[in-house]
């Protein structure tokens, strides 16, 4: 018998999140498929290829697994480009291969939550200057009419855009994803063009569905700076903060986009939230810095001694996501944990990586904040964008080659605590010992 459970809400939602282009493999009218083809563009020049062969079918083998595993959810995302292969024409057999896979969810007792947007976009788009062009948010608009209107006799819960704050970022100021660009004034632009677009989607689904949830999927970055008495690491912590974590949802409530060096009023994207979806990942340090303009004087690192992913791209400051529940909290709508997860290939990091994270969602979930659910990123190991296979976040791990499912250990934790709906004393002591002192103190 367990001698101490942190037990979650009744009616949680316990899943896992995948994104189209990272597991359908072969997509080959969008601008990741043209980027992939550009030398230098992704680590070792990989390609997604068959990526987990979804399209082909594997979902099913997998979606099964996360059955099978516990899991009463699953996030997955659909592909514009497919959907839409041209403006001028839909691929209703596209569109009906998602029809089959919510409903098979639905039929499985499993709760589907789709995104429209992540990341991707119809390369018949791109070459119209994508999400620069005014007329974009239309295009979305009209996409999203016809995905949600054959999808809605399955699915209520929508992300509109995922981490509409990333795809900015590294699309128009970091470069590393395309359009490859660094221009403050451009990226201010698709910002607001995403939340024009995510406004008009916002209208459209609940003129077909009532009843629909609808958010966005913020990445979530705590921002703490270097030093608490320093002004100088205050403000670029203060004023990334604003445009990165806290701009676009804001603008939901609002209807005004403050990104710091320029407001813009759409007061149609007023109120155009259902609930707030939370992806988080790791805490930054924020450092004054004057060789960064660009990034208003900020520069950001883990701290010293921080507990790194296989690759050093995650640290595990599970305290982050405490910070981001209490921001997303203060919106007072529901709150869904749409990512979090790490990069591990040999899963030494993440049981705690996960039992730590969650413990901090229970957390809030018992100060009676509206947690619904939780969305492990990922189900299967997948295409990392930029990249490529280099990092591993499946709690099922892949081989590319010959797509191979791999049993990792964080199945069994993550099973145990799906089918438990909470975290005992037993599974931290059999699947992460090194943490039982901190989760159960009296042991
Ligand atoms: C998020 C993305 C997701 C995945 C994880 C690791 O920023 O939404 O597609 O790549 O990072």
């Amino acid at each position: 018998m367990p001698e101490g459970i942190y037990h979650f809400p009744r009616g949680f939602l316990w899943g896992s999140a995948t994104a189209a282009h990272q597991v359908e493999g072969n997509n080959t009218n969008n601008n990741w498929s043209r980027w992939e083809k550009t030398p230098g563009k992704i680590k070792n020049n990989e390609k997604s290829g068959a990526a987990c062969d979804w399209w082909d079918g594997n979902w099913k083998e997998d979606l099964t697994r996360a059955k099978e595993s516990g899991q009463n959810s699953h996030r997955l995302s659909i592909e514009w480009s497919r959907i839409q292969p041209t403006q001028e024409t839909w691929d209703d057999k596209a569109l009906y291969k998602y029809v089959e896979i919510v409903r098979w969810m639905v039929n499985h007792e499993m709760t589907p939550m789709v995104t429209l947007h992540h990341f991707t976009d119809p390369l018949w788009l791109v070459d119209q200057g994508g999400w620069e062009n005014p007329n974009t948010p239309i295009l979305f608009a009209r996409f999203c009419r016809k995905a949600v209107d054959a999808l809605k006799d399955y699915v209520n819960l929508w992300i509109t855009i995922n981490e509409p704050n990333v795809y900015v970022m590294e699309g128009w100021i970091e470069g590393k994803f395309p359009p490859g660009k660094s221009s403050l004034g451009l990226a201010a632009t698709v910002l607001e063009h995403l939340v024009r677009g995510h406004a008009a989607a916002y209208k459209i689904i609940h003129e077909l569905q009532p009843n629909a949830q609808v958010g966005v999927a913020v990445n979530y970055r705590s921002l703490k700076p270097a030093h608490d008495w320093n002004p100088l690491d205050k403000m670029p912590a203060a004023f990334q903060n604003q445009i990165f974590n806290n701009a676009f949802h804001s603008c939901l409530k609002t209807g005004l986009l403050n990104m710091v060096l320029k407001k813009v009023k759409i007061p149609e994207a007023a109120n155009t939230q259902d609930f707030i979806g939370l992806n988080y990942y790791s805490r930054d340090i924020v450092h004054f810095d004057i060789t960064k303009p660009g990034n208003l004087f900020g520069r950001l690192e883990y701290p010293k001694d921080a507990d790194l992913s296989t690759t050093g791209f995650i640290a595990n400051i599970p305290e982050g996501l405490w910070d981001g529940l209490k921001w997303a909290h203060h919106f007072e709508l529901p709150i869904i944990i749409t990512e979090n997860g790490v990069e591990d290939k040999d899963d030494s990091l993440r049981p705690r990586y996960l039992i730590e994270h969650l413990h901090q969602v229970w957390k809030a979930a018992n100060y009676n904040w509206r947690i619904k659910g939780y969305f492990h990123w990922s189900l299967v190991d997948n295409f990392e964008w930029e990249r490529g296979w280099s990092q591993r976040f499946g709690l099922w791990g892949l081989d590319v080659k010959t797509q191979e499912r791999i049993r990792r250990k964080s199945v069994d934790l993550y099973e145990e605590i799906c089918k438990e709906n909470g975290i005992s004393n037993q599974m931290v002591e059999k699947y992460a010992p090194e943490i039982l002192n901190k989760l159960f103190p009296s042991y």
